[in-house]
């Protein structure tokens, strides 16, 4: 345990940063098509510091087994790429003395966003600790880096819907909105337990897009078109459409996307498994979400289904389930 200097005070800052899911739009979003995407507070990255009585920085990263200090990590480390670039930017020298705790829920490689938010929480953290004060833009603008660094050509959604915490209706270096949502609907999602890293996915994306451009454009053209027509109908308030109508669209759009999804080859035989257990009990549309290849799918479903629809993904291979509330 750690004391601040000579005040006679614990000194412990924590940041916490939540998981995503993509509610539409992946890979197409990284051509510049819209997508739309949501928090999932569920699960969660979380960040504990307290200055150390040893010198150096003390990492514990019980999840993913890591127990080092700062010195002993290759400085292209996520954690440690993390910590070097922030203190860099803060002109912080020497580096305090410090212990980290990092903890998270959120499965590694399986579409929600755990590495983002692992970096969203820690950059929090460290700048609070070391008092250099950063806007959520500061933030949002930090996280991108770093996920370039580990991702190739990743979008920048996922960092920006877990910094700002929000929906999120994003289009690559142009468009930043949070956007209403005026008919709540309930998301079961999947993980199908297979970690799958976005960055392959993108890779190979880009590999097949460079063989056959027209093909890939009009494939992110018929996703954006799909992202516009989700975000429209989520803002659609009452009276002039119906709840059920609404989820009812927006149940077939998902579909519609998942199959585009397939003709991008990032599905894969367990994600459609799931996405066909959900549809056979009666979700109203399903998809994978995210990088695709593993990871996790997503149901949307009455709220009196979730349940049920939860019980069925289990029963068809997921290793876990989350029933959410976009509201
Ligand atoms: C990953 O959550 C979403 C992708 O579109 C990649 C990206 O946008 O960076 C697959």
């Amino acid at each position: 345990m750690g004391f601040n200097g000579d005040r006679d005070i614990l000194f412990i800052v924590k940041a916490s940063a939540p998981g995503k899911i993509i509610l539409f739009g992946e890979h197409a979003v990284v051509y510049g098509r819209p997508a739309l995407a949501v928090p999932v507070t569920q699960v969660h990255a979380d960040v504990e510091i307290t200055d150390s009585d040893s010198a150096g920085i003390w990492i514990q990263a019980p999840d993913i087994n890591l127990h080092a200090e700062l010195n002993t990590l290759p400085s292209d480390h996520p954690i440690a790429s993390v910590i070097h670039n922030l203190f860099f930017l803060s002109r912080v020298s020497p580096f305090p003395s410090l212990n980290l705790k990092i903890t998270s829920t959120i499965p590694v490689a399986s579409g929600l966003g755990s590495g983002a938010a692992v970096t969203v929480a820690l950059t929090r953290a460290l700048s609070a600790h070391i008092n250099y004060a950063m806007t959520d833009e500061q933030v949002n603008a930090f996280a991108y880096e770093i996920e370039k660094l580990h991702h190739g050509t990743p979008s920048g959604i996922d960092n920006t819907v877990i910094t700002y915490a929000k929906p999120v209706y994003f289009i690559k270096n142009q468009v930043v909105e949070t956007f209403k949502v005026s008919q709540p609907f309930t998301i079961v999602i999947g993980d199908t337990g297979i970690s799958a890293p976005t960055k392959e996915s993108v890779a190979d994306v880009r590999m097949l897009w460079e063989a056959d451009k027209a093909k890939w454009e009009s494939l992110f053209d018929r996703a954006g078109a799909i992202v516009n027509q989700a975000r429209e109908k989520i803002e659609s308030g009452k009276p002039a459409v119906s709840t059920v109508e609404v989820w009812n669209d927006l149940g077939a759009l998902m579909n519609q996307n998942h199959a585009l999804l397939q003709e991008m080859t990032v599905s894969s035989l367990e994600l459609d498994t799931l996405v066909t257990a959900a549809l056979n009990v009666g979700a109203l549309g399903a998809k994978m979400s995210g990088g695709g290849r593993g990871g996790n799918m997503i149901a949307l479903v009455r709220p009196d289904q979730a349940e049920s629809v939860a019980r069925s993904l289990m029963e068809a291979g997921a290793k876990h389930t989350i029933i959410t509330q976009v509201s």
